[in-house]
């Protein structure tokens, strides 16, 4: 049996110039398949999608020349407040990786952007599971965009590293997350807005077994 010693290290996610995520501190990190990756002090995960042994690092960055910047001429989203009577949603496009779970869950609101076409409890139990922090809301005078989880970091399925309960990004490009508490991060090479996901790993056709 394993035994889960507590981390020394406050969680922290390390964004490598050129290079991978450089993961210190965290306990709870599940692959795509729902598995707990072996926990160690230091995890290095493939940013750059060309890993043979993903969600691993092998140094493929190097053989490819990757570059981990933003793309200087991508067109910034923007952020958007839709009033209801009890509600408002914040949508920041900027940081959308086009998940989608928004959309199929409640397709009345969110195609439209329409705060009254369902209950205020519907429309927050669906933005808390907005894995970017694209979807924030505002109610009582309040913004909420903090869910209050345990830190963790889960690999999707040929997508982008989940991150929750407010893992510290230290990128020295200056990145910040438009919500502290959950993010998600590139892991295909393909964003223009990274380390964030945008949402071209689905463009792309980035697969986690593909070389
Ligand atoms: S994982 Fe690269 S854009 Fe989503």
């Amino acid at each position: 049996m394993v035994t889960r010693t507590q981390p020394e290290k406050k969680p922290s996610i390390t964004v490598l110039r050129n290079g991978p995520y450089r993961v210190e501190g965290v306990e709870d990190i599940k692959n795509s398949d729902g598995q707990n990756l072996p926990l160690q002090p230091i995890t290095m995960l493939c940013r750059c999608g060309a890993s043979k042994r993903k969600p691993f690092c092998d140094g493929s960055h190097t053989r490819i020349g990757f570059v981990g910047d933003k793309d200087q001429g991508r067109t910034k989203g923007q952020t958007n407040e839709y009033a209801g009577h009890q509600i408002t949603i914040v949508d920041n496009t900027d940081v959308c990786c086009r998940d989608r779970s928004c959309i199929t869950e409640l397709p009345q609101v969110f195609e439209t952007c329409d705060p009254n076409a369902a209950s205020p409890e519907e429309i927050m139990k669906t933005i808390r599971k907005c894995p970017s922090g694209a979807l924030t809301y505002k109610i009582g005078g309040e913004h909420c965009q903090d869910f209050g989880r345990e830190p963790a970091m889960t690999i999707t399925r040929n997508g982008p590293i989940r991150v929750v309960g407010g893992i510290c990004l230290n990128d020295e490009m200056g990145s910040k997350p438009a919500c502290e508490e959950h993010y998600t991060l590139c892991r295909c090479g393909g964003s223009r807005n990274k380390p964030f996901c945008d949402g071209t790993h689905a463009d792309i056709g980035f697969r986690d077994d593909g070389d």
